[in-house]
């Protein structure tokens, strides 16, 4: 071979691997071939393919089938994509009829029904996760009703909160996301398939037919904005990274939590791992890396929505660019999903650390200047200010304000020199929780009140 001839075919190497997508669409050939099997039972339906053929066809196509699940199939750059692997080697297997079955699609309309069944299937498993999660938190949320852990804002102790109260504010998060992945999954349940390449087809097909075998609602209403659309990847693209977000954010809270600054849980040995150099060392590195995964999946958004920005219609080969990213969120939520649901099943939650980080910071200082609202009618800033002094009485005094004598209340400010002791009541940590009982508050009342209205969707 001459240095010419090399490089020639060293340069077709070269474009075919850029050209192809095989390596990562071979993902998608149970879908591949089930929309096959639909769009030949239509075509006999119809009369565009006899009996014969399309029982050939279908029994064609599952041995292909086989032939992938068992490991025999050879992906090979030479057909470009799934499309064209599964078609070439039917054709193989079947001869003359395989050649049919391309009557009446395009691989435009063939690869946006793949690619919707993928993106439909894996909304169903992702929503069972996320219920499977969101009834592990309200598990702990449930035992945890009157365990008290400080409530914080800008990180900062803030009011007394119980410990289930706080858990179901990510049973909240994560019942959202199911019902994200729900309505997305209903507002994409249409069929592309029987679009053909860009405009429809003059042959006589029946997209409700199709539609309906792959359980699709109905077929898509306009051929070439269902060729060109990829909004139901950038949905669960989004579904996805909204809930890797709320994962995140609990994360977050499980490295601070299992600190020893606040040791308000430990994480089961399992999921917490050991440095190679601190013998000593127990390192939330679970936590960590599903917090550090949701930059990826962000990513990953981000790149469809600059992929599809600049499209004019219809199909373009830019959209084959649509599927890593999509592949890689649905790995990393499966197991993120899975992962985190273990480490909350299993965390060991610190009762004393939680409720002595309480007497820190004066939780209960507002539930002062409510008293002195509702019992003297007194302007909330008035009352604000006052109680501004008892704290600074407790703070000279190196107490809680919830640690005060009714004499040292008493003494702070002239205004409350004759406050019923009842005050000291009031000042309570627990009590303080619990006089939240307003709807959606944190008392002990309202989180059981809330858990119960989470078991009953959960049963659903
Ligand atoms: N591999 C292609 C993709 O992923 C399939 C569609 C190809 N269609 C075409 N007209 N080249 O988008």
């Amino acid at each position: 071979m001459s240095t010419e001839q090399i490089l020639k075919n060293t340069n077709a190497q070269i474009l075919d691997e850029f050209n192809a997508s095989i390596m990562f669409d071979k993902e998608l050939y149970s879908q591949d071939i089930k929309g096959s099997i639909a769009h030949s039972q239509m075509l006999c339906e119809q009369g565009v393919l006899t009996n014969e053929e399309q029982e050939s066809i279908e029994n064609g196509l599952l041995q292909v089938k086989e032939e992938i699940e068992s490991g025999k199939f050879e992906f090979s750059l030479a057909y470009e994509d799934i499309h064209m692997a599964v078609e070439n080697r039917l054709t193989e297997i079947i001869g003359e009829p395989g050649k049919r079955l391309h009557t009446a699609r395009s691989r435009n309309d063939q690869v946006a029904t793949d690619f919707r069944l993928y993106v439909q299937e894996k909304s169903l498993s992702i929503k069972e996760l996320l219920k499977e999660l969101v009834g592990t938190f309200v598990q702990v949320a449930d035992k945890h009703t009157t365990t008290l852990i400080p409530g914080m804002t800008h990180l900062q102790h803030a009011q007394p909160l119980n410990f289930g109260y706080h858990m179901l504010a990510y049973a909240n998060m994560f019942k959202r996301d199911f019902e994200r992945f729900e309505s997305s999954y209903e507002r994409n349940n249409y069929s592309p398939l029987g679009s053909a390449a860009l405009a429809g087809t003059p042959h006589n097909i029946n997209r409700d037919s199709t539609a309906s075998k792959l359980g699709f609602k109905a077929p898509t209403a306009h051929a070439m904005d269902s060729v060109s659309d990829r909004d139901f990847a950038l949905e669960i693209l989004f579904n996805i990274s909204t809930s890797m977000m709320h994962i995140s954010r609990i994360s977050e809270e499980l490295v601070t939590w299992s600190s020893y600054e606040f040791q308000f849980i430990r994480m089961s040995d399992e999921y917490a791992t050991t440095s190679s150099i601190m013998p000593q060392k127990k390192n939330p590195d679970v936590p960590e890396l599903l917090r550090g995964k949701t930059g990826r999946v962000y990513g990953n958004l981000i790149s469809l929505f600059t992929v599809m920005k600049g499209l004019p219609l219809a199909y373009n080969k830019d959209t084959q660019e649509d599927k890593e990213g999509v592949f890689d969120s649905v790995k990393t939520i499966e197991i993120s999903l899975k992962i985190l649901n273990e480490v909350i099943k299993t965390m060991i939650v610190n009762v004393d650390k939680m409720e002595n980080a309480c007497k820190i910071g004066h939780l209960s200082a507002t539930d002062l200047a409510d008293y002195l609202v509702q019992k003297q009618n007194m302007p909330f800033r008035t009352a604000y200010y006052i109680t501004k002094d008892v704290v600074a009485c407790a703070n000279s005094l190196n107490k809680d304000i919830s640690e005060l004598t009714i004499e040292e209340i008493r003494s702070s400010n002239d205004v409350i020199r004759d406050i019923d002791d009842e005050i000291i009541m009031y000042l309570d940590l627990r009590n303080s929780m619990n006089a939240r009982k307003s709807f959606g508050g944190t008392s002990t009342l309202q989180t059981v009140e809330q858990i119960k209205v989470f078991e009953e969707w959960l049963e659903k």
